[in-house]
């Protein structure tokens, strides 16, 4: 199986942690379009489905398939959000941000009363920060100084996209900080959020209700507390 086969087949199942109808909060990346487009054809089946998009790219993905919207002002009463990750450990603490999308998708995770994060089986790893940076979402003002002080947590790099800093839908910087393997990752995210200028950061910690993990065997459920 490929990894792409492996994210549709989370995508695709997480159709199957939802209400029978409802307000969906809609993940950002490659394995939450799955979800999107599953979606899509409930929607277009008949049922009735409210999105909520964490970025521009799904918004337009959902729009495009009809999915009805919510307008970003909020407050919403999200009943299921589904999400992808960089990367999960054994806790179920999550990095996210691959995508650029942590800030929306951490607000629009807040809001919802359930989380299911869906990955492949290539995004599991006994330690945070084992296989992936944190990313880091930066004020544009003074975007560099943040980015120096930012440094004492590990090798800081700017995130680029065709030869140009990479910016947020928000209009800010994008920062990667590789820590190496994470001793304690809610220590980490509240010293990094103590920052001045950080706006938010990847390190999602218990806030997965529900982990679907895609591989060869299928579809695996990892609840928090195991
Ligand atoms: C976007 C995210 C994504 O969910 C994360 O990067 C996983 O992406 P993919 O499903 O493409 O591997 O956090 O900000």
């Amino acid at each position: 199986m490929t990894q792409d086969e492996a994210k549709k087949l989370a995508g695709e199942a997480a159709l199957r942690e939802l209400p029978s109808a409802g307000v969906i909060g809609l993940g950002t990346g490659s394995t939450t379009r799955f979800f999107i487009e599953a979606l899509g054809r409930a929607v277009q089946a008949g049922g009735k489905y409210i999105g909520v998009p964490t970025s521009e790219s799904s918004r337009a993905l959902a729009s495009s398939l009809g999915i009805p919207l919510l307008s970003d002002d909020g407050p919403w009463d999200i009943d299921v959000t589904v999400d992808g990750a960089d990367e999960v450990d054994d806790a179920l603490e999550l990095i996210k941000g691959g995508g650029g999308a942590q800030t929306r998708e951490k607000i629009i995770n807040f809001a919802s009363k359930r989380n299911v994060i869906i990955v492949d089986e290539t995004k599991l790893s006994s330690r945070l920060g084992e296989r992936w940076a944190v990313p880091i979402e930066v004020l544009h003002f003074a975007h560099a100084q943040t980015a120096k002080q930012l440094a004492a947590f590990g090798v800081v790099t700017t995130r680029m996209r065709d030869g140009a800093p990479r910016m947020t839908d928000s209009g800010n910087f994008l920062y990667d900080v590789a820590t190496g393997p994470i001793a304690s990752p809610r220590a980490l995210d509240a010293a990094l959020r103590n920052v001045p200028g950080v706006v938010e950061t990847g390190l999602f910690c218990g806030r997965a209700d529900v982990v679907l993990v895609a591989g060869a065997n299928g579809v695996g459920r990892l609840l928090p507390n195991g």
